[in-house]
């Protein structure tokens, strides 16, 4: 596995390489500013989360204004960004030609056929604490996809946006545009609902704020190693899944083990609703500012001492008035072997998620932002 490893490494710098040396980087403005900031919003009715970006640009008098407000749908695993070009109209718009070198070093990333190409897209800039300044990415690669693709996107989005370790990613293409010191770094602040402001993507190397009291250092985050392209099993995080899913000897054994816990806490079962095995009536449920106080679950990483903790608050769903879903999904145990843990959206809010995707890949979480008496529901432009 090393081997195949360091060799997917080399193979990635390369095309980085290749992809962006005819673009100069600009240094972010202001002086002072860390990285870029990106909002993320939830769609409660979809179970989606999306950000926000302007892309394109006017010509002549009109120059500054901004062509297209894309939603796009975040996919961490997602390899570049696509966006349904049906109304776009931008005068700085430029294909990427098929078999140039821009589209060779992109490949596998949507730059097959036409409908390739590149534009500005205006992103802010952040201290880690406020939302500051505009600043421009002025050749952001994205493919042109068909309406159809978005069926199944929350109403009002139009297209999706990756953060996988690609080229033509947002993480990296915001690294290199700006010449950020930390390239392969991002932070998810991913929120339950909008209602008291947006969550957070950091395209940046903290420290990150979060009021009134979190002021969160890479270094006070349990970490644990991502590998790449392990092959079977293991743990895969998914953005565009809405809960965790398990393999089905997990499940049965978490569901197991929840309902002893849940008998001494006297929850009371009721019948479940689908996609759900375990629910219980909330009236015999106490809350706690982690939500719901049932029993904790221990994702237990590398070691036994290295461990996500997962509240009420993130592991129940409320299905319908006074019930409420243990909301983990039941995989299935298929003859194929796959992941045996796909962790969800749900799972993931009210946590600092920090991905370091550089030579030594790792990805950097927090205790839950409840503890702090903190959301990832905040409101950044003051
Ligand atoms: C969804 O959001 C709307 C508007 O913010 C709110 O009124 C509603 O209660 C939310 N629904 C859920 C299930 O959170
Ligand atoms: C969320 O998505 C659903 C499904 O597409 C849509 O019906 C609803 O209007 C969206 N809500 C908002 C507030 O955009
Ligand atoms: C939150 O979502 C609701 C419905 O989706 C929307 O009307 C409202 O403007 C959103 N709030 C923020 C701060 O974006
Ligand atoms: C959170 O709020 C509670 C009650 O208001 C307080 O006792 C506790 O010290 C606060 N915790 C933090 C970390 O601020």
């Amino acid at each position: 596995m090393a081997s195949s490893y360091y060799f997917y490494v080399l193979l990635f710098s390369l095309a980085v390489f290749l992809f962006l040396r005819s673009y100069a980087a600009k240094p972010l403005k202001p002086a002072g500013s860390t990285g870029i900031h990106l909002p993320i919003r939830k769609n409660n009715t979809s179970l989606q989360y999306y950000t926000t970006v302007e892309m394109g640009s006017g010509t002549g008098d009109q120059v500054n204004i901004v062509k297209t407000i894309a939603n796009l749908i975040i996919d961490l695993r997602g390899q570049f960004l696509w966006l349904n070009c049906d109304k776009y109209n931008s005068k700085s718009y430029r294909p990427i030609r098929c078999g140039s070198t821009k589209c060779k070093a992109a490949k596998g990333s949507g730059c097959v056929a036409d409908g390739f190409g590149e534009d500005v897209m205006s992103v802010y800039s952040t201290d880690g604490y406020s939302v500051i300044a505009k600043n421009k990415v002025s050749h952001f690669p994205f493919s042109c996809a068909a309406s159809f693709l978005l069926e199944g996107l929350a109403s009002g989005t139009n297209g999706m946006i990756g953060l996988a370790r690609t080229q033509t990613s947002l993480p990296t293409q915001i690294a290199y545009a700006f010449k950020l010191p930390h390239p392969h770094k991002f932070a998810l602040w991913i929120p339950s609902s909008n209602k008291s402001g947006l969550g957070d993507i950091f395209i940046c190397d903290g420290p990150y704020y979060m009021l009134p009291t979190a002021k969160i250092v890479s270094e006070s985050l349990t970490t644990t190693p991502l590998l790449i392209n392990p092959g079977v099993d293991g743990t895969k995080l998914r953005t565009i899944a809405p809960y965790t899913t398990l393999h089905t000897s997990i499940y049965k054994a978490l569901v197991s083990e929840f309902f002893k816990k849940a008998a001494t806490k006297k929850m009371k079962r009721v019948m479940s609703v689908a996609p759900f095995g375990a629910c219980f009536s909330s009236k015999t449920i106490a809350s706690t500012k982690t939500g719901l106080a049932v029993p904790a679950i221990y994702l237990v990483l590398q070691k036994a001492s290295v461990y996500w903790r997962i509240y009420g608050a993130n592991s129940m769903v409320k299905v319908k008035k006074d019930v409420l879903c243990l909301g983990f999904v039941d995989g299935g145990s298929g003859s194929k072997p796959r992941t045996s843990i796909v962790v969800g959206g749900h799972q993931m809010e009210n946590y600092l998620l920090e991905f370091d995707t550089g030579n030594y890949p790792k990805l950097g979480f927090s205790s839950s932002l409840l503890l702090l008496n903190a959301s990832c529901s905040h409101f950044r432009i003051f």
